[in-house]
């Protein structure tokens, strides 16, 4: 089958470090992604390490979400879509604090104006990337998806959960669509082809972005925020999960909703591993993965971090038939690789 005649993906966002990694399992499993992005926090050079893995140039449109008439246009011309994958946000959790109107605006202002075009357009599949940070600091381990919601903790957190509920009560009038709510853990990694990665546009706030940095000279020693915490070895403990793993829960869910019978459905999946990994233990296996030394210091504890959290993902393995495969050290290893290819850019 010739790719022009492949279901087509509408993919915002696309050109950023998850949409580019989706953008490759859609190549990879029959589909053909149209991306949307404003390159806002992306290059137009991802489009290189995408044609060198897919073997073809794809199509992007560098367009905002909140553009209607640029966001109609796109929906008639690229021709009929299937279904639509909503990455594009801004997504610092600390900038969403000092510039609560942009993310408000550009956020919610981005889904709002999809979801219009969505309906007129008569596209009724998308997927929506939510985050696990909705969750706060669990009571209970590991989180389910019926694990309460906390109060948000950060404008860019309140997105997120506006997000979902705006697309609940969508569904809930009638509107004929059907939503998946994703919502991560900590992705991490890059394509094992170091083709495409996170790019460190500015200065790094994650904990990986920060090991590779620091593993490459780049910075000085690694600051672990707390040792005091009431974890096995004082450092908290989150749910990091490959990127290309997460990646494919998106395909999943396109899939899934394209058996459903017709009619509007909304469902939430976690998207992680089911395994916790404290901060030291991220650290050493980034060294087992690399065989590189990362100095560590402990500072104090980062203010609004949460203790631990990670993922019961039995829902997703269920329902969609999906499951992470791949290791931690798998992930520390590619994210590694893309951080050498990016020195020797
Ligand atoms: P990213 O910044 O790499 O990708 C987002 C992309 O969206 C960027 O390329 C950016 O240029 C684009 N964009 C932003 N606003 C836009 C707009 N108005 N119109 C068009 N394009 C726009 O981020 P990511 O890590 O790939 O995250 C993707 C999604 O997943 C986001 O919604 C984010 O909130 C969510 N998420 C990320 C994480 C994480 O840790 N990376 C965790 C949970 C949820
Ligand atoms: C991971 C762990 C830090 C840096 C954030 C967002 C959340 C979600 C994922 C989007 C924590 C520790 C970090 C450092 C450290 N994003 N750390 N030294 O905090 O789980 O979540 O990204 O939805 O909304 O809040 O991720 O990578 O910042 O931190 O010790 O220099 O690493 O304390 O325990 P986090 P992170």
């Amino acid at each position: 089958m010739s790719f022009r005649d492949r279901p087509r993906i509408l993919v915002t966002g696309g050109t950023g470090f998850i949409g580019s990694h989706t953008v490759v399992d859609l190549v990879e499993q029959g589909f053909e992604p149209v991306l949307v992005d404003d390159l806002s926090n992306s290059e137009r050079s991802v489009l290189d390490g995408l044609e060198a893995i897919c073997g073809r140039r794809l199509e992007l449109h560098e367009i905002d979400c909140r553009d209607r008439a640029a966001l109609d246009r796109v929906l008639r011309e690229a021709g009929p879509i299937a279904g639509v994958i909503h990455f594009a946000a801004a997504k610092a959790v600390g900038e969403s604090q000092r510039r609560p109107l942009h993310y408000y605006s550009n956020n919610l202002g981005s889904l709002l104006t999809l979801v219009e075009a969505m309906i007129e357009h008569g596209v009724r599949d998308l997927v929506f990337s939510s985050s696990c940070t909705v969750y706060g600091q669990p009571g209970q381990l590991p989180v389910t998806e019926d694990t309460p919601l906390a109060e948000p903790a950060s404008v860019y957190g309140a997105t997120k959960q506006i997000g979902e509920r705006i697309l609940r009560d969508v569904v809930a009038s009638g509107a004929s669509l059907r939503v998946t709510l994703l919502r991560y853990f900590n992705p991490i990694g890059a394509h094992p082809s170091a083709r495409i990665g996170e790019l460190p546009l500015g200065d790094p706030q994650n904990l990986v972005p920060i090991i590779l940095q620091s593993a490459a000279g780049l910075r000085g020693p690694i600051r672990i925020f707390g040792d005091d915490w009431n974890t096995p070895d004082g450092t908290c403990i989150r749910d990091y999960i490959h990127v290309l793993d997460l990646a494919a829960a998106h395909v999943k869910s396109l899939e899934w909703m394209a058996r459903q019978a017709e009619g509007s459905l909304i469902e939430v999946f976690n998207v992680g591993t089911g395994r916790g990994r404290s901060v030291q233990e991220a650290l050493d296996a980034f060294e087992r993965a690399t065989g590189r030394r990362v100095e560590r210091e402990v500072g104090p504890r980062r203010p609004g971090d949460i203790e631990q959290i990670f993922a019961a993902c039995e829902k997703a393995e269920r329902t969609l038939g999906w499951k992470a495969t791949r290791s931690i050290e798998e992930a520390m290893r590619d994210a590694w690789a893309w951080q050498e290819a990016l020195g020797r850019r």
